[in-house]
């Protein structure tokens, strides 16, 4: 348990506003702060900071919470693991004997196993055994301090070195089994996922080793293996390198498509390159990039599926608002091939030339219409000019703008009123789309959306938040609740977990602060109650409201009552048993 002075002075050492605008970039609107939201995509803010509760909500995807809430979600950790780092962040030296949680420990044993793992595949490529391994790098091009770099490894070709390795060390074989290092046989033995392949350790922004990546030597298939998910390690949300790269004086990020070639271009003495691991590029990992960097330069294959994989991210990367320089790599098949023929000068040179996105869209349309024919003018002018309304930056516009107009010989005001015209409608599109998405009625709450018993009882769950929402502004209005209607008793699970928690804060002269409850709220009921403190109802929450809201929601139980109780689920079911037992009470 976190003892509660601990979490009172955490809150008073931390600010959500500072702690999340190191992660997304803020704009004050009046009393609060609104950014993109770093949950999912949108070009629009609809993520909105609350200083007054500490809380954070967005009408977009419903993402909201408190500052641990955030922490956790966007370093995708374990509660006490978010508390810890908030506390790190703010200041605040931490009790010891907060470390009790059962995942939190598992996460912190399977990192160590996996530190271990990187330790013991690092010594095995520089022993005897490696030998052929350490060639094989070497004959790559690599070079020994690339080597200990980016601590390269090689797992021996048998079935249990590493599992022995570990058990020696005092692992025990369930903890070994659960860092996904070890695959359990159908016999019911553990055995060792690599085996004969050189190893890439896979390090988080903290410093962790949280995965590894094997190649096989010869043409033993698969070519590449990577570890499996584990709580510590989604392949979709790490990046190679990024380690290193997130410090990189660089103005931009290389992104290419493999391990060697990461390795080479750090090599080669460019350290801010990554790679995605062996899957495509995510939304996640576009978003993570956004967080370091405005320019990425991408450095695929020059293969066909390379260029593939190419508008594929230019697409991702235009959808979290970053630009895309575009690499070409001539006479070679990959950077790493490139690095090796021609040397780190001309690759630099490669990377100064790289066509932006734009130039890339610019020749492409220019090579569909003949601009000596009239005809043909209108028609590249018209996608042109839509090309130009999407930019962003009107610097930048005019500078294309101007080119072009003096490249096809005509006034740039023509082009440009095109543009603004285009500009207008997406406006207005945007605005009324825009209404639509934050017409912040409680009843359309982000964070209700995918809970259909909510759905099914919509009336009586906007009752719920109301009160719930009433109750936040004035605790001291639940002696006068409870005469009228027990916590228990609302007929929504996630509010009525909200009601029964923030009662009992209250009865216990805690706190109702939303960071006060987040410890003990599930991360749907933190969600909902963000909703409702962000909601403009509950902004202008009246008492004399509270007694409608109640009539509703006691409505709601008896009209339950006479329902036809097959209907209902097994969860429903439950609930309305003990709703009756309340109330016999
Ligand atoms: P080499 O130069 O041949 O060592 O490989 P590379 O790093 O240039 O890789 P390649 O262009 O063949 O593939 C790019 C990336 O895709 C690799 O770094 C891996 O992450 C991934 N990849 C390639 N082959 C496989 C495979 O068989 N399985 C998996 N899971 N990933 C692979
Ligand atoms: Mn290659």
């Amino acid at each position: 348990m976190i003892p509660d002075t601990f979490i009172q002075d955490l809150k008073s050492s931390c600010d959500i506003e500072n702690i999340v605008s190191s992660y997304v970039k803020l704009t004050r609107k009046g009393k609060n702060l609104v950014g993109l939201c770093p949950f999912h995509s949108e070009k629009t803010g609809s993520f909105f900071i609350y200083p007054q509760t500490q809380s954070f909500y967005c009408f977009g995807c419903g993402a909201g919470g408190d500052v641990i809430t955030f922490l956790k979600r966007i370093e995708n950790l374990e509660y006490i693991e978010a508390v810890k780092l908030l506390a790190q962040k703010s200041g605040v030296p931490i009790p010891e004997d907060t470390m009790d949680d059962k995942t939190v420990r598992q996460k912190a044993r399977t990192l160590e196993i996996n530190r271990e793992t990187a330790r013991f595949y690092h010594r095995c490529l520089i022993s005897e055994q490696g030998k052929a391994a350490y060639q094989y790098f070497i004959n790559r091009g690599r070079t020994p301090k690339i080597i200990r770099h980016f601590g390269l490894g090689y797992a021996p070709d048998d079935w249990n070195s590493l599992r022995d390795h570990l058990k020696s060390k005092g692992f025990k074989e369930e903890d070994i089994e659960n860092s996904g290092i070890c695959v359990r046989s159908k016999k019911g033995g553990l055995y060792d996922r690599f085996r004969g392949r050189v190893i890439f350790p896979i390090i988080d922004l903290r410093g962790n080793v949280v995965g590894f990546g094997g190649r096989s030597l010869g043409d033993r298939e698969p070519k590449y293996l990577n570890s499996s998910d584990t709580p510590v390690f989604k392949k979709s949300k790490n990046l190679f390198a990024l380690n290193f790269a997130k410090s990189s004086k660089a103005k931009s990020l290389i992104l290419a498509e493999g391990y060697m070639d990461v390795i080479a271009i750090h090599q080669a003495g460019f350290d801010n390159a990554v790679a995605t691991l062996g899957t495509s590029l995510t939304e996640e990992q576009a978003r993570l990039i956004a967080q370091y960097t405005d320019t990425v330069i991408i450095a695929y294959d020059s293969d066909g599926a390379g260029q593939t994989a190419t508008k594929r991210a230019i697409n991702i990367f235009s959808e979290v608002g970053v630009k895309v320089n575009i690499l070409s790599i001539p006479g070679a098949k990959d950077p790493d091939e490139f690095l090796q023929k021609y040397g780190p000068q001309r690759f630099e040179l490669l990377l100064e030339g790289c066509t932006n996105a734009l130039e890339f869209e610019i020749s492409k349309i220019r090579k569909k219409y003949d601009v000596e024919t009239p005809d043909g003018k209108v028609g590249f002018l018209k996608e042109f000019s839509r090309l130009m309304a999407g930019i962003r930056n009107p610097l930048e516009r005019e500078v294309y703008l101007t080119q072009m107009a003096n490249e096809l010989g005509i006034a740039p005001a023509a082009i440009t009123a095109q543009v603004e015209n285009i500009q207008k409608s997406q406006k207005k599109a945007q605005a009324r789309k825009e209404k639509n998405d934050t017409s912040i009625y409680i009843g359309d709450l982000a964070a209700g959306r995918g809970d259909m018993q909510r759905k099914r009882n919509l009336r009586i769950a906007i009752a719920e938040e109301r009160i719930i929402g009433i109750l936040m502004k004035n605790p001291d209005y639940l002696s006068y609740l409870v005469t009228k209607i027990e916590p228990q008793q609302f007929v929504t699970d996630v509010n009525r977990e909200l009601i029964t928690t923030i009662s009992q804060h209250i009865q216990s002269n805690r706190s109702i602060e939303p960071m006060a409850l987040s410890g003990e709220l599930s991360e749907e009921a933190m969600k909902r109650l963000s909703g409702i403190l962000a909601s403009e109802e509950s902004q202008r929450a009246q008492r004399n409201e509270l007694d409608d809201y109640i009539q509703v929601v006691r409505d709601g139980i008896s009209a339950k009552s006479q329902e036809d109780i097959t209907k209902m689920d097994d969860q429903e079911l439950k609930g309305y048993f003990d709703s009756l037992a309340v109330r016999k009470k």
